[in-house]
């Protein structure tokens, strides 16, 4: 609908009231909107999440989240060098291993699969985009705990933050050696970003980057990624992940990592944490990134192929929200379609 002419007339109506200040004047052609957008997501600042599972010789699709898939080696080959050619930013790469055990040796092990599907990216793509990897015990351990587990005098057992944090200087190392050229710190242990940075910089890693996940809440829409990565996990993560009502915990959060030495944060999931966003975005001296994880993409899917939602239109009014909120990278399943589509477009 184009703006209104000045002389116009609405039958039944005797006469009009006149605004002098009209901010649809700026809305009204297409040439107009596309001169006056504020906001705009380039497919550099998209990192595409992906699965590759141990094992497997065809990719196995994920039911949660239509259209992603845990992939093979070979499948992931493919994939990674399309990714790659859409020009999107980078990966962050998820490993499924065959086995799991208590302490999640497959994460320190250089022939575990996320060691292995590292090398393959970094030698066929590790040029034209960031080869980013996730540095997590979840995926490996059998209880699909972030860390590993202690007893306490009193019987329980629980999540042991210092003994987790010696696992992730090995998982860390592992990952640099294998080529990862930044570390996503996903664990949610404290001193978890100090501790990796001290162990690579020990190694003469000390070109290896850290993203921490500095405000990473306990929230219900990592369900799909559970299923995605095959997730042993009973009971939740509210113990080490932050509770959704808190604000301000997730700025002192993004202030620690900082400190601690990060070179790029995190807040996950995105959508619902859009002020916790904007908050990092407006205090942090390094970049802030956002993750747009499995149930937001999942929900968006969902409605869309019931047609309650124009699909396309819904994936970008989410990404620019994020990035309008404040980050400068989006972690996103949509990366390579979205990056495909803007550049067609
Ligand atoms: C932990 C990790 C999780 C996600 C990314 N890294 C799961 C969790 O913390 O429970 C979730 C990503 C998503 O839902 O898309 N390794």
């Amino acid at each position: 609908m184009n703006a209104e002419p000045s002389e116009s007339r609405v039958p039944g109506l005797p006469d009009r009231v006149r605004p002098v200040i009209r901010p649809r004047r700026l809305r009204a052609t297409p040439v107009l909107r596309r001169l006056t957008q504020q906001t705009r997501v380039h497919p550099a600042e998209l990192i595409l999440p992906m699965f590759i599972r141990e094992g497997i010789t065809q990719p196995v699709p994920i039911a949660s989240m239509p259209g992603v898939v845990q992939h093979s080696l070979d499948s992931f080959r493919v994939a990674v060098n399309r990714a790659a050619r859409a020009g999107i930013g980078g990966v962050m790469l998820f490993g499924v291993p065959e086995h799991k055990d208590a302490t999640g040796t497959g994460a320190t092990d250089p022939d575990g699969i996320l060691n292995v599907a590292t090398r393959i990216a970094v030698a066929e793509v590790g040029d034209a985009l960031v080869v980013q990897t996730d540095l997590c015990l979840d995926e490996f351990t059998d209880h699909g705990h972030c860390g590993v587990l202690s007893v306490s005098s009193t019987g329980d057992q629980f999540v042991d933050n210092d003994a987790s944090l010696l696992r992730y200087r090995d998982m860390g190392l592992a990952q640099a050696d294998a080529g990862s050229a930044l570390l996503g710190l996903s664990g949610m242990m404290d001193g978890q970003v100090r501790a990796v940075r001290d162990a690579l910089d020990g190694a003469g890693h000390s070109d290896t980057a850290i993203l921490g996940y500095a405000a990473k809440y306990a929230s219900a829409f990592y369900g799909p990624f559970r299923e995605a990565v095959g997730s042993s996990l009973q009971g939740d993560r509210r113990s080490y992940q932050l509770d959704p009502a808190n604000r301000r915990e997730g700025a002192r959060e993004v202030l620690l990592d900082v400190e601690e030495g990060a070179d790029v944060v995190m807040v996950k999931p995105a959508m619902s944490y859009l002020d916790v966003l904007a908050d990092a975005a407006a205090s942090s001296p390094v970049p802030v990134w956002a993750y747009q994880v499995s149930g937001e993409y999942a929900m968006v899917e969902a409605a869309a192929a019931h047609g309650w939602i124009d699909r396309e239109r819904a994936i970008d009014e989410t990404l620019v929200g994020i990035r309008r909120a404040g980050a400068e990278a989006v972690l996103t399943y949509w990366a390579v379609e979205a990056a495909e589509r803007w550049v067609r477009a």
